[in-house]
């Protein structure tokens, strides 16, 4: 069980360890003071209702009620240590799994907690003023729930920071304090965690895109030969299964209106379907582009000998390593690797060690490609012939082979004029952000939704869709 009598509840014991605690104890106001600066906006007072984990069991670790966010019981939540937990990858294959941090990795694996942890507070600033136009107190409830499991996977990084990386760790924690998503003179580390979210389309696809990259990235660190490492990105695998789901029936939810608005008016024309004031899917599809290449560049390059390093060094394995049925080194396989030469897109071999960034994004890619199959199966209920389709992994990108290259959504390799003279049509220009924007006004009356979004199928938690999940008194 996590221990609430404590002031940062915990299942670490860390009652035993007094400098840690006092430590942990300085940061925490930090952390309320980052909160209510740059957390959601005017809501310390609402009270939301909202899951709280209290232990870390199967059933445990989801308690539903009402909490006002400042109160939320942040902690700090490993899953159980198992004793026999050796190191499955990597050249220390077989030898017993780390408690401590090796030597002469520890700039490293401190860079890698450092960076997944960034992306924690960065998205809650990302959203902040989100709650002013929630569609419903049902999304409202959603979004702050989402936020405050970033800040406890805040937590959770910090806590690795000071537990085990000394004076350095708890200068990492101040300065993951420090930076603002999008500050000219501070920002956040990787630049998805940097664009606005202007608006709750944005929002949803963000939690279906760049929360996905999330739980691969915490999936790869989960296999870590650093235990303490994996056990805590295991816990939070949990937290971010109700993240993607936030984002993929959000936007299901926004198809289905626009398909109703569609049917009920027998119209196809885009235009016609905004002025009725819904969102036209070919707006959604632009959306989906700029979503999907943003979060693509958070796989980093598409070779890399960062992460070879990473993988025979034991601190991030495979998508799902203890499942796949290989040598769990991968000395002499090869992997395909795409890249521009001359004017078309060829697919290479290359050595698989160095391909580990491009075999994840691809396991993310399948689970992308599965979401926007379950979303285009409602313009095929209402009879309209739309698909919704992932642009090549070339397009617009930013880092990697392609990012010297323009590519369009079909996988073509132009020119920068014909780019320039075609983006609006694949990506969201600032007329399409200004419509979008124009239809966000906050809906707080319980059982209520904004025209341009469905209500879900089902409450939370069994509750009522009219069901009062924040109160304002
Ligand atoms: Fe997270
Ligand atoms: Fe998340």
């Amino acid at each position: 069980m996590i221990d609430y009598s404590e002031a940062i509840p915990n299942n670490v014991d860390l009652a035993s360890d007094k400098t840690l605690q006092r430590a942990l104890e300085k940061w925490q106001p930090a952390f309320l003071n980052w909160w209510n600066d740059a957390g959601p906006t005017d809501s310390a007072r609402l009270e939301v209702y909202l899951r709280t984990a209290t232990s870390v069991d199967k059933d445990g670790w989801a308690n539903f009620s009402y909490v006002r966010m400042p109160e939320y019981r942040w902690g700090i939540f490993l899953v159980p240590r198992d004793e026999n937990r050796a190191i499955h990858f990597g050249d220390h294959l077989g030898e017993p799994a780390w408690q401590e941090v090796p030597g002469e990795l520890r700039s490293t694996l401190r860079r890698i907690i450092v960076t997944q942890g960034d992306t924690e507070p960065a998205s809650v600033e990302q959203q902040r003023l989100l709650g002013m136009t929630a569609p419903s107190l049902y999304d409202l409830r959603n979004l702050f729930q989402v936020n405050v499991e970033e800040g406890r996977h805040l937590w959770a990084m910090v806590y690795l920071l000071h537990r085990y990386f000394g004076r350095d760790g708890r200068e990492e924690a101040e300065a993951l304090l420090a930076r603002r998503a999008g500050a000219p003179d501070n920002p956040r580390i990787l630049t998805a965690f940097n664009e606005e979210t202007r608006h709750w389309l944005a929002f949803f696809m963000f939690a279906f895109f760049t929360d996905r990259d999330g739980k691969f990235q915490l999936a790869s660190l989960a296999e870590s030969s650093f235990d303490p490492l994996a056990r805590t990105c295991r816990f939070m695998l949990t937290e971010e299964a109700h993240h993607l789901f936030v984002g993929e029936s959000g936007v299901a939810r926004i198809v289905q209106r626009t398909c109703e608005v569609m049917r009920d008016h027998r119209l196809a024309d885009p235009a016609k379907v905004r002025a009725l004031g819904a969102i036209d899917l070919e707006t959604i599809q632009k959306f989906l582009n700029f979503h999907y290449a943003v979060t693509l560049d958070l796989y980093g390059s598409e070779t890399s000998s960062n992460a070879a390093n990473y993988y025979t060094a034991g601190l991030k394995g495979r998508f799902e390593e203890t499942k796949l049925k290989d040598d769990h080194k991968l000395s002499d396989d090869m992997y395909p690797v795409q890249e521009v030469e001359g004017d078309r897109i060829v697919t290479r071999m290359v050595p698989a060690l160095t391909a580990l960034n491009t075999r994840l994004r691809d396991d993310y890619i399948r689970e992308i490609q599965a979401g926007l199959d379950r979303w285009n199966r409602i313009p095929a209920q209402f009879g309209v012939p739309f698909r919704f389709m992932l642009p090549h992994v070339g397009f617009q990108r930013r880092i990697g082979r392609f990012a010297t290259h323009h590519v369009s959504p079909a996988g073509e390799v132009i020119t920068e004029s014909a780019w320039n003279s075609r983006k609006y049509e694949w990506i969201p220009s600032s007329e399409d952000n200004a419509f979008i924007e124009s239809l966000m006004g906050r809906v707080i009356e319980p059982g209520k939704f904004a025209g341009w979004i469905a209500p879900p199928v089902r409450g939370i938690k069994g509750k009522p869709i009219d069901f009062e999940y924040v109160r304002f008194n």
